[in-house]
């Protein structure tokens, strides 16, 4: 076997030319911030340098191409919206180029992941954390040596999920988080127990239906949480010696990128963000099991998730186009009323396929974006590969590519 860094795919980066339109000077950042390098599972790739290697999440924006637009179209010293936050790649990128940063999602798990990333802590905050996890670890080995049994009754998913031994390691694990007194270590920690749990499940990954057969040795699940932690803090460590003195403000809000109640108009100079592809993702779906063991609500989310795949099975294809512009229209229209005008609105976003016909993200956004309020002014774009089955027809006559789309507030 070769022994060079082996390609990820989820970070779906592959290289090869760049194509722009528009304005020429704006075409060539937008090229620059997607022309990365494909994401390896080399140790110090960028796609998971420190912070941004903590806990996977889908569709994660490439650091770098979160840098290089936050550095390209925000004013300098402005503050910086990513109403799509997810783990808040774009937010920690903001602080790192000095900016001001505030995200939302409608995923309760993106925005503790973002607040985790994006708090500044002191060397004594980390210390508590690597202290609070050892101790909940020693917890939990010793709830396994001395055969306890479980706090509580499991759900049948968790049952068919788990091998027994891990499952009651899990749930020693869990309760002994719950019970940390200080809130800021328990919410880390939360965090660090949720960034196990497909790793120990049968699951393949959180997009995947895959089962993965699993031997886990006892007394895994506690050592494996003690080193995550521990990695964790050495993330955040790394990372804040990074970020400019003092550090920029950052925020992470549960909200509705369509109507958000936690921002307001003149709290933006600029939004860049990555809103979710049409019928390619279920993050409701994607994230039960996480939700689940942190004891997290998804209700807003799965009433409220943009583009979900589950919705568009309901929806007949050759309508796909029109309810994907539908509902791209009501973030245009919050977007249009946060920023300034002539403020940049700066998306990353790739062609889906929904029942068999091609979605183009760039006309869609162009075409729902003049209608809104916003003057498109460039763009950049890269072939994908599409890899899901079924919708390869759909892309059998154009490529499937990834979009950087400028627009500006009228
Ligand atoms: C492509 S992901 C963003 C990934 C992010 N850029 C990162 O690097 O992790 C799209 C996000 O949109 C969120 N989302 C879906 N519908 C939403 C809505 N109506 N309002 C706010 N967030 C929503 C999903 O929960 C998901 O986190």
């Amino acid at each position: 076997m070769s022994d060079a860094p082996r390609r990820r795919r989820s970070l779906t980066h592959v290289g090869g030319g760049v194509r722009t339109a528009g304005d020429a000077a704006d075409g060539d950042r937008l090229a620059r911030a997607l022309a990365v390098a494909p994401a390896t599972d080399a140790p110090d790739d960028p796609a998971r340098a420190h912070v941004h290697g903590f806990h996977t999440y889908p569709a994660r924006m490439h650091p770098t191409t979160a840098a290089r637009l936050v550095r390209a179209f925000a004013p300098s010293g402005g503050r910086v919206l990513d109403p799509f936050c997810g783990s808040g790649t774009v937010l920690v990128e903001a602080q790192l180029a000095g900016l001001a940063a505030r995200g939302t999602d409608l995923n309760p798990l993106a925005v503790l992941l973002s607040r985790c990333k994006t708090r500044p802590r002191t060397a004594a905050e980390l210390g508590r954390l690597v202290e609070r996890a050892t101790e909940c670890a020693e917890t939990a080995d010793a709830r396994r040596k001395a055969k306890a049994g479980a706090t509580r009754r499991f759900p049948d998913e968790d049952v068919r999920l788990f091998e027994p031994h891990v499952l009651l390691e899990l749930d020693s694990l869990r309760a002994a988080v719950a019970a940390v007194p200080d809130a800021t270590a328990r919410a880390d920690l939360w965090l660090v127990l949720s960034s196990l749990l497909v790793k120990l499940s049968r699951q393949a990954a959180d997009t995947s239906d895959r089962a993965a057969p699993r031997r886990t040795a006892a007394g895994f699940a506690a050592r494996l949480f003690a080193r995550k932690a521990e990695e964790l803090a050495g993330r955040l460590a790394a990372f804040a010696r990074l970020l400019p003195s003092p550090p920029p403000p950052a925020a992470a809000d549960e909200d509705d990128a369509t109507a958000p109640a936690t921002v307001r108009p003149g709290m933006a100079d600029a939004i860049v963000t990555s809103p979710p592809y049409a019928a390619t993702y279920d993050y409701a779906a994607h994230h039960a099991l996480r939700m689940r063991w942190l004891g997290l609500n998804a209700s807003k989310l799965t009433r409220g998730e943009l583009g979900s795949r589950a919705a568009y099975r309901r929806v007949k294809p050759g309508a796909a186009r029109e309810t994907w512009g539908r509902e791209l229209a009501g973030f245009f229209q919050s977007a249009a009323r946060l920023l300034p005008p002539g403020g940049p609105l700066v998306l990353v976003m790739a062609d889906s396929a929904v029942g068999g016909a091609a979605v183009r993200a760039d006309e869609v956004v162009a075409e729902v974006g003049r209608a809104c309020g916003f003057v498109p002014a460039a763009c950049a774009s890269q072939d994908r590969p599409h890899f899901h089955g079924p919708g390869r027809d759909a892309f059998r006559d154009r490529p499937r590519a990834e979009h950087a789309i400028l627009l500006r507030r009228a």
